[in-house]
């Protein structure tokens, strides 16, 4: 291939007049492969070294390319076979860039450590390779909202570990396929989780060899085709299933009768087919949300006596089901219910709704039935009901009656609320966030394919997704002032579709970085949203507004063709070419700095001038930005001793000879001037000898640093990985248990006012040279102020692992969210993992594991092998049992911090040490922590939960 060749030259060409380029040439020239095709590529894809130049969207270890993710970054063009050659490659993510065209190239299928592949809502088209059957290593397949055509392969089938397979939205034709002798089939994706085949042109019928009770599927989507045939009764053997869409299909036949096997299903619609026989008998699917049986004909029957007994029930829809008799009254006592749709049937007799129904009624449509009297009961004025059509609206004076007319339809106008902020006015094409700044939103429309409930008129399903989704943000501290969520509605499918726009925090616009990653996360549904919502899509309208770089306008057409002459003229014109683009993006990139420092607000607040506002410091003084540069040496590279997504930390040295640390934000991880205030006045109030004290702050030339006393051991976490060389035996673990629960109480319990830390984790408790550990990071704190004990309503913060879900779903922050989360940290303390890790979760894990009746409650097997394993961990199983009661799913059944603390002091007494005794210097113990056990908690990736989906943790 001549663009590679070429590529490989300009390797060589530069390689000599440059440096080592960082990135392997191979994969350089690929993706110069990629970039050729491509007519607007990233701006800053300049130079020769991805890797080692940050090319937005670009991954790497070591010098090879692993990841390349750029959602929404409006790319047009093909998608060149050079993509085979990334042969490191594991994630592929470029959704939402509907210009990507033409047919996905054979080479794919050469990605053979590919786990995701993730195109969903791009414009590719023809049919998808066969070579996809290669990538033995396949996670997740999403090539949904494209416009493939053809049959779906068999060789699919041969992905052993595939657990998300999404072909929805897209012209496939043919029948479903299943293994036979010589071939593969979907049938043997054992690990598949989810089917999403809805909106195509599946013909044929189901085959029942398709399901079988060794499958793990929770998601069946295969509504909107032209299946037909009848449902084959295997189906009832996966009783994993949660989610079943066999609607709007030709399907025909009896319904199976061991349906109702099925007890995990939520969501079960059968409707618009020609299914025939009875009404299927569900007696038993408890936690049945959502029926719709609408549409089909089956044989006359009396409303049925088992439909009352779903007790999960919130949308029954049975129009045109042959239903006759009397409704019973008793229907409407379930409590979740609201909407009945039970049009063009022959009910008969009084209609009567009871006064006992739950509050969430909105809505029983019976037009067209023989309902003669309607009895209505005091107080349930907001159910719309419907009876137009029936004998009991041709009565005289039945025309003023509210349910004798077909009400508007009054679909719900939810949007997102101002959050106790006046609306910005904003010029141009910016819009006020719902903290009322200005900013250009990312926008795009949610696509919920199987909702489980039906009132889109209470708003509190959309309030806590709007928590949910911001929070999912956060956790991977991306720069998301808010987001707003607005427009729910069904569309002829019956899914649910809402407008989403996030805006960014920090100037007015997000950069590509962000934009990348805001995409991959929306696109991947591994945390969100919970399951009342279903199954997702997010389908993203084109960004134009980024920060970092514009569009350039030059084509990389132009550039294809420099490279051929330049190559041709000896690499001379080449080299003036990438000379010209690299000037180009750097001038670009200072006029986006320039941008983003007239947007700061920060800015304004400047210690030298404004009085009123300056920070109430307690102890804590005001450092000038001079002043820190000399205490580390301009910032050298030799004292930085941390880094995170905030930014970097550096050891300083004070004139009078303290060592400290010194926190300096990064530019586009700056807090609001508010919440910074807000840490330092925090920081300076409060002193304990379990946390962190503040030294002083700089806050000059819109940088943010925090002075904190230093701590030699560094942090929890780098403790327990073996980061830091310290090894942390059993008693050590307790040690720094006890020393940060009491720094956590007395935040509780002594501060004042009380303050509630919000961001628990093992990265925020650090080790002094005594190993004593300490809590450090208030940025988030927030004090608890006078009438308000008890609860804070408030915006979800946190980290994801750690945080407390009874505070996510109410928002409301009480001091048992703290609890919550340093019993994950507790967690962590035993088995040295993260709380997320691989796709589990260590809460649920160590639910599943446990088992009391075992020697150390079975736990061996998740326990970090450096506690200690093999000697004496007397008292670790009350330990585990503190753990567990602070993550009690409901605040008030967990201990109090107070409490907490106690019960660690008595669990130290029993495993025989002093609670109230110092750690003995620790200058023995920095040993080659890799010897003994594992270093790397993160190798040995496996993805085979819903999980599965990280994004790669720095891009
Ligand atoms: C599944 O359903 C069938 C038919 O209703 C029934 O005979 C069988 O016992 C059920 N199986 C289980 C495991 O419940
Ligand atoms: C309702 O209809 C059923 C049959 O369709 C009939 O047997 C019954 O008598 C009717 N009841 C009333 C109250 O009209
Ligand atoms: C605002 O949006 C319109 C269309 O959406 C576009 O034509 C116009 O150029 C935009 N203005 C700015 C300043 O971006
Ligand atoms: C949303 O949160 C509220 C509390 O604010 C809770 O009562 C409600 O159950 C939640 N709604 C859903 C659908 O989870």
């Amino acid at each position: 291939m001549g663009v590679r060749v070429l590529a490989i030259l300009l390797v060589v060409l530069l390689g000599d007049s440059t440096g080592d380029a960082a990135t392997n040439p191979y994969d350089f020239s690929a993706i110069m492969g990629l970039m050729t095709d491509w007519q607007n590529a990233p701006p800053n894809w300049v130079g020769n070294d991805p890797c080692g130049n940050n090319w937005v969207g670009i991954v790497c270890n070591n010098s090879r390319v692993t990841s390349i993710i750029l959602s929404s970054a409006g790319l047009t063009g093909p998608l060149s076979g050079d993509i085979g050659q990334l042969s490191e490659l594991q994630f592929l993510d470029l959704s939402n860039n509907k210009g990507l065209t033409g047919s996905l190239p054979e080479q794919i299928g050469n990605l053979m450590k590919l786990t995701h592949l993730i195109l969903v809502g791009c414009g590719f088209s023809g049919q998808i390779p066969d070579s996809i059957g290669s990538l033995q290593n396949l996670v997740h397949l999403s090539l949904n909202s494209n416009r493939f055509t053809g049959l779906i392969p068999a060789i699919i089938g041969n992905l052993s570990r595939l657990y998300w397979l999404d072909l929805a939205d897209n012209q496939l034709t043919g029948s479903i396929p299943v293994s036979n002798g010589s071939n593969s089939g979907l049938d043997m994706l054992l690990q598949a989780k989810h089917f999403h085949f809805g909106q195509n042109q599946l013909s044929g019928t189901i085959p029942s060899q398709l399901f079988s009770s060794g499958m793990r599927l929770i998601h069946v989507l295969f509504d909107n085709n032209n299946l037909n045939g009848s449902i084959p009764s295997t189906l009832g053997l996966v009783r994993s299933l949660e989610v079943v869409r066999f609607d709007r299909n030709s399907l025909a036949g009896a319904v199976p009768a061991n349906l109702n096997n099925l007890t995990s299903v939520q969501e079960l619609l059968l409707s618009n087919n020609r299914l025939t026989g009875p009404l299927p008998n569900l007696a038993g699917m408890n936690a049945l949300n959502y029926l719709d049986l609408s549409n089909n004909s089956f044989d006359a029957t009396d409303f049925p006596s088992w439909i009352p007994t779903l007790q999960s029930l919130t949308t029954l829809m049975l129009e045109f089901t042959q239903v006759q008799g009397v409704l019973p009254v008793i229907l409407f006592s379930i409590f979740s219910l609201q909407s009945v749709v039970l049009k063009n049937n022959q009910l008969n007799g009084t209609l009567d709704i009871g006064s006992s129904q739950g509050n969430q009624l909105q809505r029983i449509d019976l037009q067209n039935n023989n309902i003669d009297n309607f009895k209505q009961s005091t107080g349930n004025h907001s159910v719309e009901v419907i009876l137009v059509s029936n004998p009991v609206c041709q009565e005289t004076g039945a025309a003023g009656k509210s349910y004798c007319t077909i009400p508007q339809s009054n679909t719900s106008s939810y949007s997102t609320q101002p959050n106790k902020c006046i609306p910005a006015v904003c010029n141009s094409n910016q819009t006020s966030s719902p903290n009322c700044r200005c900013g250009y939103p990312y926008t795009g429309t949610l696509v919920f394919t199987a909702p489980s409930f039906s009132g889109l008129g209470s708003s509190t399903y959309f309030e806590n997704l709007t928590g949910i989704i911001t929070m999912s943000f956060q956790s991977y501290q991306l720069p998301v002032d808010s987001v707003s969520l607005s427009d729910p509605r069904k569309d002829s499918y019956n899914y649910l579709k809402l407008n989403l726009a996030v805006f960014p925090s920090e100037g007015v616009s997000f950069n590509w970085t962000s934009i990348n990653i805001i995409g991959f996360v929306l696109s991947n549904q591994s945390y969100w949203p919970p399951k009342i919502f279903g199954p997702l899509n997010f389908i993203a309208d084109q960004y134009t507004y980024f920060a970092d770089v514009q569009v350039p306008t030059t084509s990389k057409n132009s550039l294809n063709i420099s490279v051929i002459v330049g190559a041709a003229a000896g690499g001379f014109v080449l080299l003036l070419l990438l000379a010209f683009v690299g000037v180009y993006a750097f001038c670009q990139k200072k006029r986006a700095e320039k941008a983003t420092e007239q947007s700061n607000p920060f800015v304004n607040w400047d210690p030298n001038k404004s009085s009123g506002e300056f920070p109430q410091l307690k102890g804590a003084r005001w450092f000038s930005l001079e002043e820190l540069k000399k205490y580390t040496n301009k910032f050298a590279e030799a004292n930085q001793i941390g880094s995170g997504g905030y930014g970097k930390v550096y050891r300083g040295t004070l004139p009078t000879g303290t060592l400290v640390a010194i926190k300096r934000a990064q530019q586009g991880s700056m807090q609001g001037g508010v919440e910074f205030k807000n840490e330092i006045e925090l920081l300076s109030r409060v002193h304990h000898k379990n946390l962190v004290s503040l030294v002083g702050f700089c806050s000059e030339q819109g940088e943010q640093l925090l002075v904190y006393e230093f701590l030699p051991n560094g942090t929890l976490e780098e403790g327990l990985s073996g980061k830091s060389g310290i090894r942390l035996d059993w008693a050590r673990r307790l040690k720094v248990a006890i020393d940060a629960a009491r720094g956590l109480a007395y935040l509780h319990e002594f501060a004042n006012p009380p303050i509630i830390h919000r961001d628990i984790k093992s990265t925020n408790i650090l080790l002094d040279d005594h190993l004593n550990a300490r809590v450090a990071d208030f940025g988030l704190s927030k004090p608890v102020t006078e009438g308000e004990r008890g609860y804070v309503t408030t915006q979800v913060k946190g980290t994801m692992g750690y945080l407390d879900p009874e505070y996510y779903m109410t928002q409301q922050l009480t001091e048992k969210s703290d609890v919550y989360s340093f019993g994950v940290v507790m967690l962590e303390l035993l088995t040295a993992r993260r709380p997320i890790e691989r796709g589990t979760y260590i809460v649920r894990e160590v639910r599943v594991v446990m088992d009391k009746d075992k020697d150390l409650y079975n736990l061996q097997g998740i326990l970090d092998p450096a506690i200690g394993l093999g000697t004496s961990l007397k008292g670790l199983e009350r330990f585990v049992e503190l753990a567990m009661r602070c993550v009690e799913e409901s605040g008030a059944d967990r201990p109090t911090m107070g409490e907490v603390v106690k019960e660690i002091e008595n669990i130290m007494v029993f495993a025989g040490l002093n609670p109230k005794a110092e750690s003995a210097t620790t200058s023995a113990s920095y040993e080659e922590a890799s010897k003994g056990y594992s270093t790397d908690p993160y190798s040995n990736e496996d993805f085979t939960e819903d999980g599965g989906g990280f994004p790669p943790s720095r891009i």
